[in-house]
């Protein structure tokens, strides 16, 4: 049973996801994908003044990808976005207490996805900018 190998934390977070779902008014989102499992990760994020408001997810993946995208929620909600790009993958798995080695990778998806989402963002801005100065 998966159980044996994960902490209770994986565990808990893998049974009780936290802000789980897609997010149709987010102002921006980022994907990552792990070719090699075919796992898929998309954050949404709700930004106001340079601070994560709110963050969601939808994930394809095995139990530690669910956990991984969970905690990564926990972990940059009502932080700045500045604070959030710092967030690594050893920072996830920290705060699930570990994961078994073969599972490291999945703790990426997680980092990766909310730092694509963030460059969503400020490209979002970019161009709302530009449109502004036209
Ligand atoms: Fe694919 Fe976990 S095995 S993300």
């Amino acid at each position: 049973m998966f159980c044996e190998s994960f902490t209770d934390k994986v565990i808990e977070h893998f049974m009780c996801p936290r802000n789980a779902g897609s997010m149709p008014d987010a102002d921006a989102e980022g994907t990552c994908g792990d070719p090699s499992c075919g796992d898929s990760l998309t954050l949404y994020i709700k930004v106001k003044d340079d601070v994560i408001e709110d963050i969601s997810f939808l994930v394809f993946g095995c139990v530690a990808a669910i956990a991984t995208s969970s905690m990564t929620t926990e972990l940059v909600k009502g932080r700045t976005l500045e604070e959030a790009l710092k967030l690594k993958d050893t920072d996830i798995t920290e705060a699930l207490g570990g994961l078994p080695e073969n599972k490291l990778h999945c703790s990426v998806l997680g980092a990766t996805a909310l730092k694509n989402a963030i460059e969503n963002y400020h490209n979002k801005m970019n161009e709302h900018k530009g449109a502004n100065e036209q």
